[in-house]
This record gives C-alpha cells, structure tokens and sequence, in this order.
C-alpha cells in the first residue's frame, strides 16, 4: 500500500512511525512531515490544510490510502474531497468532523441522543448570554464554537470572568473571529479528565488505550493552557468499569447518534472524559487523534495499525482480529522557554540519536538548518518512553529526556505522578 500521512507534528510522527512499522506500507509520504518523519518516508512540502494540493499530491504519486492528521483539514472537507478522487483515506467527512468543529452541533447531538454531558445552552447574542451567566452563576464554562485552536474554552471561576469571556467573542472584539460568533455556556464539572479513542468505521469501533494529557504548562497542573506537555497510557483512572460506561453510554450512543443524523462516524472519536461522582461525563469530542496523547496511545496496540485503521476507513473494521493494548507509554514533551507565549526559535538541538533502551523521539516543532536539528515550534519534542508498565515507561522516558540538549527548553518533570499515586507505585 502506498501510504500518504497529512501533518506534521508530534501526533503525525506517532501516526508515521506506525504506519512505516507494518509490512503492508510499501511506501510512504508526508505532507508537509517534519524532520522526524523524514527520517520514515519522503516529506514533500504540500500543507495539511491545501486541499487541493494534497488531493493532486495523492493522485500525481498514486496513493492508496491517506490518514488525515489535524482537525483542520477534516472540518474542511478533505476526506470528502479524496473520496470524490476515489482514494480511501482516514478520517470524518466534513459533517462528521462537526463533532469537533461546531461544539453546539456536538452538544445538540448529545442531548438528543442522551449522551452524559454538562448541562448547556448556545447563543449568538451578548446580552441573551450574560443575562443567562448573572442566572447560573459561576463557576462556569464559555466555550467558542467554532475551532479555535484549543484556546476556545474559558473555565470562569468568577462571574466578571464569565461576562469577560463572553463580551470577547460576542462584543465587538470578536476574539476567536467566525468561531466564537456562537458560544456554548455550560454546567462546570469536577473530577479528573481523560482521553479516550475509538477507531471507527461508521458502526463498529476498536477501543486504543485510554490516556492522560497535562495541559498546564508548569509542575502541578499551574501555569496557563498548552496544546499539551506530556501523557501516559493506559490512564488508572479509567478502571474496566468505567471504560465499559464510556463504551456503553458514550461511544455507542455517539455512532448511532452520527449515523440517524446521517453522517456516518469514521474515523478517531475522541472522547475527552471528566471522572464524576456520576460516572464519565463527556468534556468534548474531537474528531483526530490526541497530540500528544496519539504519541503514547498508538505504540500500544499490539497488532497493524495501518491496516487498523485502513479497516476502519473502508468500513470494514468486523474483519479485523482486533488486537490486545499491552504496556504503558509515557511521553515527556520539551519545549521552549516561554510556551505557550511568545518563544525563541532556532536553538540547536542534540542528543537525539542517543536515546536509551525503550525510549524513542518523536518531532513536533523541529527544522532542519544547514544540516543542523533546531527548534522551529513550541512545543518542539516529545521523549516517548515504553515498558512493562507505567514507572518503567516514565523512568525511560525521562532518561531519553536527560539525553537531550538544548539551550531555552524546559519540560515538566511530573508527568505521570498522578496515575503512579492511584497505582500505589510512589
Ligand atoms: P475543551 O476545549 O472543551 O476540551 O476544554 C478545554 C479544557 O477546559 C478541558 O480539558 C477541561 O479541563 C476544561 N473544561 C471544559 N469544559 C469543562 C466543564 N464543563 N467543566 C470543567 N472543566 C471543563
Ligand atoms: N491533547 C489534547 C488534544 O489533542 O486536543
């Protein structure tokens, strides 16, 4: 099979490395890849998000089947533009992405189908929308709609906050453009959150590893949002009984939600959890993998995950010997002084070729200068560590990280402490 993996970050790298492992990839491009994924196949300088470029680009080389990375071009409608050419590719079409790209549309699809989620109302008007807040009270959570780069939900702690949030997308300011136009104002929840991932072909679905993301940038869950500065799999808090509630009460519901609407669900739903007192509660959908939970997610599953998920694009996963998750992974992402503000590019980076037994690097923000690896992103990589389970995985891991050298770069140094405690092993 020749195989063309749209993206270029952590998550495309994770993707790559997988689909470069199984005997079915006869070749392999990336578009437009990254220095790590180099390294696996050819990268050719088309973006995720030139629709028309990658579906020439899939055509012009003959591809068989492509896996659409980031969210960005699934919301467009590149999925729907290649099966138009005739190539299979992984991914919902634009009405199925909806589930991250719109979340009143997600929201409406949960309460029409009973899916467990905080209580909501949308607006579009300002004063509709305070006049709700000054009701309810804080806390409380302003959600943009629209896609918004992991930056569009606000947990308000405050009612002024709240009101703040508010007139930012609705006022005049119109922070988040188009995708704040609509707001979704919901119900704050507690308790511990984690990820989850079908692989789905529009009716069956094969469950990957659950997982745990840590979005705050500095030790102890402090600091402001990132896109996500470590992870580890499988996540203790998702205990069998409740990976059975997510399957039962979440995934399932969803699939025959999306197909009585009339969009088929294919593709990786992303089920983000909170933990209640009343069981999983969906926190949102979206429509990809997890950056960086993709990274610690994908090495688990023990069996072909190109043919995983060629199976599930094509509508045929009840085919599939669905193979066992075994292990734990664990990634510990290095970033750049000043993340998720504004940050320093160009720093070299070494130590990459010298990673310990069980650890490999995988490239989010790299380029590659005269010859020379240096940092181009934020979040520029991530040491993904693997063993038997989650301490072998995380002491691996951070060996890898001590490899690396790196002038303006920090990591969090407590990735996984919250899943060692509820295994007793710290
Ligand atoms: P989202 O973009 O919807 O994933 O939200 C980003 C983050 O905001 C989540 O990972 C949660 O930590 C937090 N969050 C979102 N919605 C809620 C909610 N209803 N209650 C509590 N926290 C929330
Ligand atoms: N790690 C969170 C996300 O990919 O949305």
């Amino acid at each position: 099979m020749k195989v063309l993996v749209v993206g270029s970050g952590g998550r495309e790298h994770a993707i790559a490395r997988e689909v470069k492992k199984s005997p079915k990839c006869e070749l392999l491009l990336c578009a437009p890849g990254n220095p790590g994924m180099a390294e696996l196949g050819e990268c050719v300088p088309v973006k995720a998000d030139d629709l028309d470029g990658i579906v020439a680009l899939a055509k012009e080389r003959g591809i068989d089947f492509v896996v659409v990375g980031p969210e960005g071009p699934l919301v467009a409608g590149l999925t729907d533009r290649l099966s138009e050419a005739g190539i299979p590719s992984y991914g919902p079409s634009a009405l199925a992405a909806r589930l991250e790209g719109s979340k009143a549309f997600s929201k409406a699809v949960m309460k029409k189908y009973g899916i467990p989620t905080a209580a909501f109302e949308t607006f579009v008007d300002l004063d509709a929308a305070l006049a709700f807040v000054r009701e309810k009270g804080a806390p409380i959570v302003v959600k943009a709609s629209g896609l918004a780069a992991g930056k569009g939900a606000i947990v308000c702690e405050t009612l002024a906050q709240a009101e703040e949030a508010l007139t930012d997308m609705l006022g005049e300011k119109a922070v988040f453009g188009e995708s704040g136009r609509e707001v979704v104002v919901e119900e704050f929840m507690s308790g511990e959150e984690a990820s989850l991932f079908a692989v789905c072909d529009g009716r069956d679905y094969v469950m990957l590893s659950s997982a745990q993301d840590h979005k705050r940038v500095f030790d102890g869950d402090k600091g402001p949002n990132t896109g996500g500065m470590g992870a580890y799999a499988p996540a203790p808090v998702v205990t069998p009984e409740v990976l059975e509630q997510v399957k039962k009460r979440i995934v399932e519901p969803t699939l025959e939600g999306m197909v009585a609407e009339g969009c088929p669900y294919r593709g990786t739903l992303y089920v983000g959890i909170m933990q209640t007192a009343e069981g999983p509660r969906v926190v949102e959908y979206n429509c990809r993998f997890g950056d960086p939970e993709c990274q610690v997610v994908l090495p688990l599953y023990k069996g072909d995950v190109l043919e995983l998920l060629h199976k599930a694009a094509t509508g045929r996963l009840k085919e599939l010997r669905v193979e066992e998750n075994a292990g734990s992974a664990a990634i510990v992402v290095v970033a750049a002084e000043g993340y998720p503000g504004s940050y320093p590019k160009g720093m070299e980076i070494r130590g990459c070729d010298a990673m310990p037994e069980g650890a490999h690097v995988i490239h989010a923000g790299t380029a590659r200068k005269d010859g020379k690896l240096v940092s181009a992103g934020g979040r520029v990589l991530g040491i993904v560590g693997r063993g038997d389970d989650l301490k072998q995985a995380l002491d691996r891991a951070y060996a890898g990280v001590a490899q690396v050298e790196m002038e303006k770069s920090f990591f969090r140094r407590d990735i996984g402490q919250k899943g060692l405690r509820r295994l007793g092993m710290n």
